[in-house]
Order: structure tokens, then C-alpha cells, then sequence
């Protein structure tokens, strides 16, 4: 049987006075030339799209997106709030919560003048080795649509356009420009455009971002299902906008649903498109449509004189206010994985000596690589935010116990000096092929990036210097990260002349993680040293990206572990964190394995060994295997907290905030376990035979337990959940409100996120083992009860076949439980036909 789309018409929350916009828009589109229209239609840089002074359009700036807002620099002198990863995001399971973060976005986006925020990111964990697993939110589609849906509803009620992204299928980093995902229809509807769906048709995004990759082998930049379901069967009215340099034809992407090229200037469209629509082979109304599209995103941004944006401008958000939502949500979103005994909270009170160990203690990450990197105004590690709430009453020691940082790090203050100005940092001169000047500056680390830069572009040369300081005896590395030929002198010897070639195919990600070439120097401490880097920058180049990197001198790994062992021996409590590196999550490749880096395994067990009060933190985006989980007290997963991490971890473990975090995505025990695990095309393709059957709907189709099950997560309270009730029988494309009983059985008020699945015993339709059909959150008193209404969509019931949505009439199971692994109740519903 057929329905209806459940969710009625498509609406669009933010529209105002739609006619007078449209009269506007078609009277702009008229007054352009084929030229001026197609000149709209490329980027003008790498961030901004070309103002019409003729018709009162400025320029739009885009910007990355998602878990905080760049702006068009992309350095530490331009810095931005740094949020939560969208694991952590998701792993709140609060819409609530979603939207804030938005209208935060909203206000950094407007302070740096950007009209359009490159996000969310909603493709999902098909494979936990993605390497952008860490951006994109979960493995489950309810849950990545509503929450993308909430961020969209935060962003765009203040006027700044949201652009969920990667459409579709871009769920791996591998050969992702050329990658071919061959992906059946039902699949590609119930899984993969879901999110995007509930974000264009609830949530009305303002623009989709077209991936990189090829769906059943057409790229998306020229893929019909640009034009369906997005563009008909949605209703979406704003700009599709390629990802960046993913259009790769004037013909066929002009002919396609695609709006705007990005970057430019440069790119396949231009005066080939212009003369395309001129011999026919582009129709001149594709052309219109684009530029319709483009003007109405102006009009709604703000952008086009003589209509009002659709929303006012957002209030400016004080930094302060920012950095307190950020911590609230970082703690908002730790999961509590394993609490033996109830070792956590500790109570400060009885705390004399702490030990805070591992790699990621003294420097946690705060977020993953890519392009959702942004240059926060401060990060607080594990160990500051504990010292800072302990205070001086309780002793807090540092111990490495194993270092996974490879390779060199761009120089800080802590090691060079600016031998011109003499502040901490470097010097930068861009000069011309004369050696003339261009610019000089003062930069306070030695990681440069300039992208679409005009003045970098134009130089021939860009010269780093710094005076170095060791601050200790011992052998240093120091060198230079980057693509390109580089020159490094210090105290007048040439230590490196080379020109250094990437081997990953993808400018992206050349840039992102690039080959590296260091020379070895044995420096007693306090010896200096003047440096000198030169880079011969490539002419044309859009993108230039080096680093002057050091690596100081280690201790043997042996005693580093001993002196871990040692502190955690004599603490009351051992606090390890450990972690991974931005070699391992980020943008442009994907992780080879799920195991911890380095020697951090090794580390876990022998503090657990000395001190049976261990609480291990897991400083990762996504996740990770950890062999020795059951021997330790307690496990927090903490994902990539965003600037606040120390704060939140300190609220956290001292119980100021419950760890309020559920798992958005298996964690599994093992990695052969992992029912989906490769994201390598063969012949180019990735073939996703999988079908419905990813995250917890496979394990349970496997029968095998992962290590944490989606949904998991304990908090600080116990919870009982008493029963469900829901109507017995409904009608198909009729919604079912569900209630839920819970209790709060344990000491203190807490949150607990009600999670409802559906499954069907004995379909004629293949289907998954379960899938979630709704959640909601509840807080209580301990001792209390609490009833929940949770909300089942008719869509909750329906799959996808013959071209359209269908109900198998019968009966489905709702069942109720704390995780997808533990389901404590259910009730049957009948589907009458
Ligand atoms: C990424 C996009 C990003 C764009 C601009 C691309 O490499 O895939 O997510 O928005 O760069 O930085």
C-alpha cells in the first residue's frame, strides 16, 4: 500500500513575505546580461561569491563548518569558538541543545562575516574507520536528521544559511574524488538521503553541498539526484553548491541541479559555460534557475539591496557566554562507558594526590583535522581544567607514560622567538622574484596557511625566520611539513635543500597531512640557534601550506612508562588519557586500523596494574578499540571536546555535571567484529552490499555484542524504565505517541534519553534486525517516576519500494531499553491494511 509523505508539504520555516522576494529576485535575474549571470554562477575566490553591484547583490562569504566558523583566514589570527565535534554533538541526543548551538554559530558566523556555514555534516558511520567519522554526527539516520535538522532551525532563524552536506553517499575518505559507491535505491532513501530529507523538507537548509564522489556512476556535481528527490519531491529552493573543486564538467554539471561552482575564480564553467548555452548544448533556463536560486540565498542572507533578511541579524554572543555553552556541552556530551563500584564522581574532599597521565593529558585534541579545523581563542587540557577545579589543597602530577605524536609540530612561543620584533614566534616576508618585500609580518606559530591569498599567491618566495631555544639539553629534529620546495638554514649551515612531493592524490589533503623532512641537531639547553626557511611558491598557486616544525628530544619509552607507573602507584587516583592524533582522524584518508596509537594500550594496563582506581579517558572522535576496558574502574568517552575539554572534564569527573553523553555509534570490542569495516573501492567502486544493515541494525543482525552498544551511556544516576504503552492498532500514515515509565533509582537528579526501536518478526520485506523510531529526554528527582511521550512517525513504519513509501500492513514490535542491545519492554502495534 502507498502512502502519502508522512511529513506534508514542504515548508519553510524562515520564509518571509516569499512573493516579494520572488518579484525581487525575477527583477535582478532580468536586468543580467547571459555573461553577468554565468559570472554569478563561479566563485570569485576561495571563500566569497562575486558581487553585481548593477542589481545591489554584495558578495556572500561561505565558510567551514560545522563545529565552529572560520571566517577567511584560516590561522590563529582570526580565532573562532571551538564547539564539540559532531559526535559529541550527537551523542547529546538534544534537539534542544542543537538549536543554541546554532544561534552561537549564527552570531560567530555574522562577527566574521560569513552569510553561509559550510555544514552540518550529515553522512553516516557506515564504516567506523572514516576518516571524517568525527564530523559527521551517527550511524543511525533518525538521529543524524533530526539533530542536522536542529542545527539548520539554530542557524537559519538568525539569517546565516546552513548547508547540510556531503550529497550523498560521501560516507569515506578513500579515492573520494573518483570513488564510485554503487548503492541499491531502497538503501539510498531509508540510510543515506534520509538526514538530508528532514533537513530540506523540516528544516527548509538554505543550501545542499554536492560531494565529491560518484553515486552509481554519475558524479554528484552531475547527478540526477540533485534534481530528484532534492529538487522536486523535496521542494528545495536554495543553492546546491559544489564541494570544493568537485565540478569537473561545463555540459553536463550545467545541465545538472548543480548552482555554484566553488572555489574560483577559475574553474569548468565561466566563458565555456557561456558558450555552451550559446550553441545550445546548455538550455539558457538552467542557467536561470541557478541564478534565481543564487539571488534568493542573497535575498534571504541579507545580501540583495531592497529586501529585508529573512531573519535579523543574531545578537552578538559575548566570549564569555560562548565558552560557557561550549563547556556545558562538552560534559553534556561525555559517555560514561564503565563505572565500577561507582568510582566517579570523585568527591574532591577526599582527594589528597592525583595523577593526570598520558599523551593526551597535558594537550588534549579538542577537534578533528580538515577543513572543519578551527583556530580557537584557547583550549583548556584535562590537566589545567583539573588543576584549576582542585585547587591547591590536592596535589595534581603529570606523566607522559607514552608519546604518539609523530613527527614535527609546527614551532610555537615556547621554542622560537620572532628575530625581528622579538615577541614569541616567527617572522614571515613574502617577497617578490626580485627579493623585494611584498608584505612582512609576525606570525606566533610556525604553521602558515595561506589560501586565496593574493599577495602569497604572488610571491615567489616566502622566508620564515626565528631564533630557536632549546629548553632543554638533547637531539632535536627540526625541519619543515609542507609540498614544495623548501630551504632551511640555521646558524648559517644549510640543514635542508629539498623539494618535498606528496603521495596522496588530493590537494585537500596534501595540504592537511604533508610529507615531512627534518634535520637532526644536538643543542645543550638554552643554546639558540637562528633559522631560516625559505619556500619557492609554485606560480599560480591558490593554496600555499608549510609548516617550520621541531620535534624535542624524548625520554627512552621505557621510562617514560616507569615514571607513569611510579606517579600512578603513590596517587589516589591514576587519570589517563589517552587519545588519537591528527594522522589518524581527519579529512582525506581514513583510518587504517581502530587500535589506539603508540604504546598507549600498554600504558592503560600497567596504571590499571598499580592502582585499581583508574578512570581512563578516551580523547578520540570516534571509535577506538580498548583491550583492557574491563580492567579498569571507569571509562569516559570524552570524543573531541572543543575548547572547553579541561573545564568539562573537570566538572565531569568531580560531579559538578553528570556525563550526559549516549552513544550515537557502536563501539565495538574488536575490529574483526565490525560488521562494515572497509572503505576501500575496488576498481573504483564501494559497493555498499550491505544495504539497510549498518551500525547496532548489523550487529544485532550478527549477533555479535560490540564492546559499547549504541545508545549506551550510564550517567551518574540509575534508571528503571517501568513499561510502554502505545495504541494497540493504527491506521497506516498515522502517528503513534508512545509513553514511557521510568524511575529515577539512583542518588541524584539525572537525564536519561528514552529510546524506542521497531522491528517486524516474519516480513515479506527484508528489513533490518531493529532500527530506532524515536527518543526523548527525561529528567527526574532520584526516587521519582517520570512519564515520557515519545513520537513515532509514520515513517518510523514505512520502507521504501516501487518508487515511493509503503506500508506492510501487520504487526511491528516497539521496544523500549537504554541502548539498542538491552531492550527491557515491549508492545506490539498493528498496522491495519
Ligand atoms: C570539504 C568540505 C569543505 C570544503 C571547503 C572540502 O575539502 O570536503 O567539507 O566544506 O572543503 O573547505
Amino acid at each position: 500500500m502507498a502512502v502519502a509523505d508522512p511529513r506534508s508539504a514542504p515548508h519553510h520555516p524562515n520564509d518571509q513575505k516569499p512573493e516579494a522576494v520572488e518579484r525581487r529576485v525575477a527583477e535582478a535575474l532580468a536586468a543580467l546580461s547571459l555573461e553577468q549571470k554565468v559570472r554569478l554562477l563561479t566563485g570569485a575566490d576561495f571563500w566569497s561569491t562575486h558581487p553585481e553591484p548593477a542589481i545591489g547583490l554584495r558578495r556572500m562569504v561561505l565558510s567551514d563548518g560545522p563545529v565552529g566558523v572560520r571566517g577567511e583566514l584560516w590561522d590563529e589570527r582570526d580565532p573562532s569558538v571551538s564547539l564539540p565535534s559532531p559526535t559529541a554533538l550527537a551523542a547529546t541526543w538534544d534537539e534542544a541543545l542543537l538549536e543554541r548551538l546554532g544561534a552561537l554559530l549564527a552570531s560567530e558566523a555574522r562577527r566574521k562575516g560569513v552569510d553561509v556555514v559550510l555544514g552540518p555534516t550529515v553522512n553516516l558511520h557506515r564504516s567506523p574507520l572514516g576518516g571524517r567519522h568525527f564530523e559527521c554526527f551517527s550511524e543511525d539516520p533518525l538521529l543524524t536528521g533530526r539533530l542536522g535538522a536542529a542545527y539548520v532551525r539554530g542557524l537559519q532563524a538568525h539569517g546565516v544559511a546552513a548547508t547540510p552536506k556531503h550529497y550523498v553517499a560521501n560516507d569515506a575518505e578513500t579515492d573520494r574524488f573518483t570513488v564510485d559507491v554503487h548503492v541499491d535505491e531502497r538503501t539510498l532513501r531509508e540510510l543515506y538521503l534520509a538526514p538530508f530529507e528532514r533537513m530540506i523538507v523540516g528544516a527548509g537548509a538554505w543550501l545542499v553541498m554536492a560531494s565529491y564522489n560518484r553515486v552509481n556512476g554519475t558524479t554528484m556535481t552531475e547527478n540526477a539526484l540533485l534534481a530528484s528527490p532534492l529538487g522536486d519531491e523535496w521542494g528545495f529552493d536554495g543553492v546546491v553548491v559544489s564541494d570544493w573543486s568537485a565540478t569537473r564538467s561545463t555540459e553536463a554539471a550545467g545541465r545538472a541541479a548543480l548552482n555554484l561552482v566553488m572555489p574560483g575564480p577559475e574553474g569548468p564553467w565561466g566563458d565555456a559555460l557561456v558558450a555552451a548555452v550559446r550553441t545550445g548544448a546548455v538550455p539558457e533556463q538552467a542557467i536561470d534557475d541557478k541564478v534565481r536560486r543564487l539571488l534568493r540565498l542573497a535575498a534571504r542572507v541579507g545580501a540583495l539591496e531592497g529586501v529585508p533578511p529573512a531573519r535579523p541579524a543574531p545578537a552578538a554572543i559575548p566570549a564569555a557566554e560562548a565558552g560557557k555553552l561550549a563547556r556545558e556541552t562538552a560534559a553534556a556530551a561525555m559517555v560514561l562507558a564503565r563505572n565500577q563500584g561507582d568510582l566517579l564522581p570523585l568527591d574532591p574532599a577526599s582527594l589528597r594526590r592525583v595523577a593526570v597521565i598520558g599523551p593526551s593529558a597535558a594537550r588534549g585534541r579538542i577537534q578533528g583535522g580538515g577543513s572543519a579545523t578551527v583556530h580557537p581563542h584557547y583550549a583548556v587540557s584535562p590537566l589545567d581544567g583539573l588543576r584549576a577545579a582542585l585547587g591547591q589543597r590536592v596535589e595534581v602530577h603529570h606523566a607522559l607514560g607514552t608519546r604518539i605524536q609523530e613527527g614535527l609540530v609546527p614551532v610555537t612561543g615556547e621554542h622560537v622567538v620572532d628575530p625581528v620584533t622579538g615577541q614569541p614566534g616567527v617572522h614571515v616576508r613574502l617577497l617578490d622574484a626580485q627579493g623585494h618585500p611584498l608584505h612582512e609580518e609576525h606570525r606566533d606559530v610556525g604553521k602558515l596557511t595561506y589560501i586565496g591569498d593574493r599577495r602569497a599567491n604572488q610571491s615567489a618566495t616566502i622566508e620564515v625566520t626565528a631564533r630557536f631555544r632549546a629548553v632543554e639539553a638533547g637531539r632535536y629534529r627540526i625541519g619543515v611539513a609542507g609540498v614544495g620546495a623548501f630551504r632551511l638554514t640555521g646558524g648559517g649551515r644549510v640543514l635542508l635543500d629539498r623539494t618535498l612531493v606528496s603521495h596522496i592524490d588530493d590537494l585537500a589533503a596534501a595540504l592537511l597531512a604533508p610529507p615531512q623532512l627534518g634535520a637532526e641537531l644536538s643543542l645543550a639547553a638554552g643554546q639558540e640557534i637562528d633559522l631560516t626557511l625559505t619556500h619557492a611558491v609554485p606560480p599560480g598557486a591558490i593554496a600555499v601550506a608549510f609548516s617550520l616544525g621541531v620535534e624535542v628530544p624524548a625520554l627512552p619509552e621505557e621510562e617514560e612508562l616507569a615514571r607513569a607507573v611510579e606517579l600512578a602507584r603513590s596517587s589516589d587516583v591514576a587519570i589517563v588519557v589517552v587519545g588519537t592524533t591528527e594522522r589518524i582522524e581527519s579529512e582525506g584518508f581514513d583510518r587504517s586500523t581502530l587500535a589506539l596509537p603508540g604504546g598507549q594500550d600498554k600504558l592503560v594496563r600497567a596504571v590499571a596494574a598499580v592502582n585499581p582506581r583508574t578512570v581512563v579517558l578516551v580523547n578520540a572522535g570516534g571509535p577506538v578499540t580498548m583491550p583492557w576496558r574491563d580492567e579498569v574502574a571507569a571509562v569516559l568517552l570524552t570524543w573531541f571536546p572543543g575548547q572547553e575539554f579541561g573545564n568539562a572534564v573537570a566538572d565531569v569527573l568531580l560531579g559538578a555535571r553528570e556525563p550526559g553523553g549516549r552513544l550515537p555509534t557502536t563501539w565495538p570490542a574488536r575490529e574483526e567484529d565490525v560488521p562494515v569495516l572497509s572503505t576501500k573501492p575496488e576498481n573504483r567502486k564501494l559497493v555498499y552490499a550491505e544495504g539497510l544493515h549498518i551500525g547496532y541494525r548489523a550487529w544485532a543482525r550478527a549477533g555479535v555484542a560490540p564492546a559499547y552498544p549504541f545508545g549506551h551511556g550510564l550517567g551518574y544516576t540509575r534508571w528503571e524504565i517501568l513499561g510502554v504503552d502505545a495504541p494497540s492498532d493504527l491506521a497506516a500514515g498515522e502517528a503513534v505517541e508512545a509513553r514511557v515509565h521510568v524511575r529515577n533509582a539512583g542518588r541524584r537528579r539525572g537525564r536519561h534519553v528514552v529510546q524506542l526501536y521497531l522491528s517486524r518478526a516474519g516480513s515479506k520485506v527484508e528489513r533490518p534486525a531493529l532500527w530506532l523510531a524515536g527518543f526523548a529526554a527525561v529528567e527526574a528527582e532520584p526516587g521519582k517516576e517520570a512519564e515520557v511521550a515519545v513520537a513515532v512517525e509514520p515513517r518510523a513504519f514505512a520502507h521504501w519500494a516501487a518508487g515511493g513509501w509503503q506500508v506492510e500492513p501487520g504487526a511491528y514490535t516497539l521496544h523500549v531499553g537504554p541502548s539498542a542491545a538491552e531492550l527491557v519492554h515491549q508492545t506490539t502495534v498493528v498496522l491495519r491494511g
